[in-house]
């Protein structure tokens, strides 16, 4: 699991559903919010960068995962890379590719920032339930928002393309920060292996 910080996202549920889960986030206060959250009996913690896509090959190959997560620290990467972003991105769409062949891999990250005055209004439903079951269904929405000639911003988080060469499901789900600023959260899992 990548990037868990104090596991807000995650529930019990979903946690003890596994019997073994190790955790890397590079925060060195994350594993104590976590403890303190979800006192496991089943996780391994490491406060580690994983940023630097060799030294996450080698982990993995040392822990052997059967599912990877990265939980919601996708859509950050952008701007904290040293090198530019789409070189790194090709470095982590060639590891995602690699341990997806023994592997299930998800993720849950930022896809679309919305901002504007008004979004509550403009929208055909409820936040809560906008379910989105594909790439092309989010960009319809989001066009047909746009088109409604209010003052809306919508930002990219560079993350549409990350899991591309897998087979799988993704998800999109609404998140309001605030009523003026709605994210959008790309949820992918990979087909079984
Ligand atoms: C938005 S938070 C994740 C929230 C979390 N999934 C939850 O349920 O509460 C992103 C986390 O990713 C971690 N992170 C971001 N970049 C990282 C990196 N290069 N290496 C390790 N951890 C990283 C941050 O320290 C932070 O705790």
């Amino acid at each position: 699991m990548l990037g868990p910080s104090g596991g807000y996202t995650l529930s019990a549920r979903f946690l003890k559903s596994f019997d073994h889960i190790v955790a890397i986030d590079k925060d060195p206060l994350a594993g104590w919010r976590f403890w303190a959250r979800h006192s496991l009996r089943n996780l391994e913690w490491h406060t580690s960068d994983f940023s630097r896509i060799e030294w996450l090959f080698g982990f993995t190959k040392k822990v052997q995962p059967s599912h990877i997560l990265f939980s919601n620290c996708l859509g950050q990467m952008p701007l904290q890379m040293p090198v530019s972003w789409s070189d790194w991105k090709a470095e982590l769409q060639e590891f995602i590719h690699a341990v997806s062949s023994t592997c299930e891999v998800a993720s849950y990250h930022d896809r679309l920032s919305l901002s504007g005055p008004s979004l509550k209004a403009l929208l055909e439903k409820p936040w809560d339930q906008l379910i989105y079951q594909s790439d092309q269904k989010l960009l319809e929405a989001t066009q047909k928002l746009l088109r409604t000639g209010q003052q809306l911003e919508a930002r990219t988080h560079e993350t549409d393309d990350l899991f591309e060469s897998l087979d799988g499901h993704f998800t999109y789900l609404v998140w309001p920060l605030t009523p003026k600023q709605y994210h959008i959260i790309e949820f992918f899992r990979s087909a079984d292996v």
